[in-house]
């Protein structure tokens, strides 16, 4: 099968397209023909070689933790998805390759093209396990902090579908951006506790910290309570006492919750740029500079 591959650590430009031997789904896994695919920050993370120490490469590698596309092998008991399913979920072996392997997945809702499939996919896991941590959000206020990007955008929308009322940080060229998705935009950074104030005179009851960029012991003071409060992305959380989630948990059942949304047209996941899969290096690049509106999709 035609996949990217590298076979060292370094800048996008180590990304080629390959001739690789094609993964077999395992027991309680099924391969899926990739339509699409989205690139994680993690993804970028592991090419560089930022994590290297934490989760060596094995080379070649091929880039990637999520896809959409059809299924056409299904793993011992495997249950419930069959051959020609069009389904989006996380990928056990790279997803920028004509064949992946998924771990979790669920069937594409109507509404969504596959490119809107692959984004959703390790990001509504994500946003939804966090939500998850914070307890019934009907009428309540979350702080959702860098909330324009991919876990942050899917959060506002299923937030929102929850019940709350939304305030998410982003940069002012995202806010009204926010706005339409739902959520009250604040801009990140010195002095966050007094423009949240402004917009939350009651004060906020939960947040969820999304972007991992040193704001923890702020967004506690902010909500008064580590326990009321969860990251996806900073180290500093276990001396705050505050809850890392775990993206993958339960990731089956949370993309079939974001899929359900996705059929009542209340989470559409937000795709900031798409690139062939010819042009993975040009989408690395564009994801790493951060500051998308949702995602960086790959198209096969
Ligand atoms: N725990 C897990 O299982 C898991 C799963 C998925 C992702 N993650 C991690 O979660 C993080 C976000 O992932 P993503 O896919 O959403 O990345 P992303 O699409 O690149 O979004 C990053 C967001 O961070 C915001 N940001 C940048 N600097 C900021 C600052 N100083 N203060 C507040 N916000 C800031 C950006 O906002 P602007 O564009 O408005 O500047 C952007 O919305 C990454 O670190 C990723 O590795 C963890």
């Amino acid at each position: 099968m035609r996949a990217v591959r590298f076979h060292q650590y370094g800048d996008p430009q180590v990304l080629a397209i390959e001739d690789a031997p094609e993964p077999h789904a395992g027991p309680g896994q099924l391969r899926i023909r990739v339509r699409a695919a989205s690139v994680n920050p993690i993804d970028w993370k592991i090419r560089a070689g930022y994590l290297a120490e934490m989760m060596p490469t094995t080379f070649p590698a091929i880039p990637g933790s999520d896809a959409a596309g059809v299924v056409d092998e299904v793993g011992d008991g495997t249950s419930g998805v069959a051959i020609g399913d069009v389904v989006f979920g996380l990928a056990v072996s790279g997803s920028a390759a004509e064949l992946a392997v998924l771990g979790a997945w669920a069937q594409v809702p109507a509404p969504w093209s596959l490119e809107q499939a692959a984004a959703a996919g390790l990001v509504s896991a994500t946003a939804i396990a966090g939500l998850d941590t914070l307890g019934d959000l009907a009428g309540r206020t979350i702080l959702l902090e860098g909330a324009a990007g991919g876990v942050g955008s899917a959060a506002v929308e299923i937030a929102v579908a929850r019940g709350a009322r939304v305030i998410g940080t982003a940069s002012e060229v995202h806010h009204d951006f926010l706005r339409s998705l739902g959520a009250t935009p604040v801009t990140y950074g010195d002095g966050l506790a007094s423009r949240v104030a402004a917009v939350a005179p009651d004060g906020v009851d939960v947040a969820l910290d999304l972007a991992g960029s040193g704001s923890l012991a702020d967004l506690v003071k902010i909500v008064g309570d580590p326990a009321k409060v969860a990251t996806v992305a900073d180290f500093a959380a276990a001396a705050l006492g505050v809850t890392v989630v775990q993206g993958a948990a339960n990731a089956a059942t949370n993309l079939a919750l974001a899929a359900e949304l996705g059929a009542r047209g209340s989470y559409t996941p937000r795709i900031e740029a798409t690139f062939p899969m010819e042009r993975t290096a040009e989408a690395h690049a564009r994801a790493q500079a951060g500051h998308t509106e949702g995602k960086v999709v790959l198209t096969l």
